[in-house]
């Protein structure tokens, strides 16, 4: 995936990012889970508006320390402004951290993985890790969230084939053996669900039709486009909430 495309994309949405709740509630899971301890240096990667980097502050106390690192300038933007004074941001790419050595006992990335190359961004992860140091990550099971399910439902119908970016990592084996590739030693994966409200069809438009996970879009005419918008707006049940479900996967570094 194009970081470019990328961080355009999350500019845009920056200032509304945290008015969808279930962000705040997925990313407070994950640090809830990862069994981090007061004092711990973490970084946050992929922090966004900083969700999980403030959940994670709040576990390692005051004589702890927390690094968000994001790429978007807008969201980094929005993180600051709820900044406590343990959390630090910087903008950079997490799959290249030239400017840290093996000293975090954590690193965590919360709802980020769909946008990394996942084997890059674990490798250089763990480089950045102390001996022992822990990771974690969230991510979709395959197929979901069902709104993204159905719009590329709605494409194939089109004949446009588009893939699943929760698919790499989206059972609990695939996220393990990316552990284990990068060599970690998965420590604990846990499947939960996630309830989300019910997509407003023109939100969730926006935000699929300008996704960097579906640059085939951009070959479609602008009358097969509105045919499209028209057809998934048309699609999407109304229902009040959508369960999801959803993995958190921890491993550690090799002492
Ligand atoms: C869905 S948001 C998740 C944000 C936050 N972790 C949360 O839980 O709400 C994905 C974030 O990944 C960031 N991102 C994507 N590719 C990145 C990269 N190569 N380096 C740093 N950040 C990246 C985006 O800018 C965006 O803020």
């Amino acid at each position: 995936m194009d970081p470019e495309t990328t961080r355009a994309y999350f500019d845009e949405r920056a200032d509304h990012y945290e008015n969808a709740e279930w962000h705040v509630r997925y990313a407070k899971r994950l640090v809830e889970l990862a069994d981090m301890a007061p004092g711990w240096h973490v970084l946050d990667a992929a922090t966004g508006t900083g969700l999980a980097a403030r959940a994670a502050a709040t576990v390692v106390g005051p004589t702890g320390r927390v690094i968000g690192a994001d790429i978007s300038p807008g969201m980094l933007t929005q993180a600051v402004r709820h900044a406590p004074a343990t959390v630090s941001y910087i903008q950079s790419d997490v799959t290249d951290l030239n400017e840290f050595d093996a000293e975090f006992d954590a690193v965590i990335c919360a709802s980020g993985m769909l946008y990394l190359p996942v084997d890059q961004a674990l490798r250089e992860w763990r480089r950045v890790l102390k001996p022992g140091g822990l990771v974690g990550f969230s991510t979709m099971r395959e197929g979901e969230p069902s709104t993204a399910r159905i719009f590329r439902a709605c494409a194939a119908d089109l004949g446009l084939s588009l893939t699943d970016p929760m698919a790499a990592l989206g059972t609990e084996d695939r996220s393990e053996a990316a552990l284990t590739r990068a060599d970690f030693t998965p420590t604990h994966t846990i499947a939960d669900t996630l309830t989300l409200p019910a997509s407003d069809p023109s939100h969730a438009w926006r935000v699929l039709s300008t996704s960097p996970h579906y640059p085939e879009l951009q070959t479609l005419s602008p009358t097969d486009l509105i045919t499209l918008e028209t057809h998934f707006k048309t699609t999407l049940p109304s229902t009040a909430s959508i369960t999801t479900q959803v993995i958190y996967a921890y491993g550690r570094k090799q002492e």
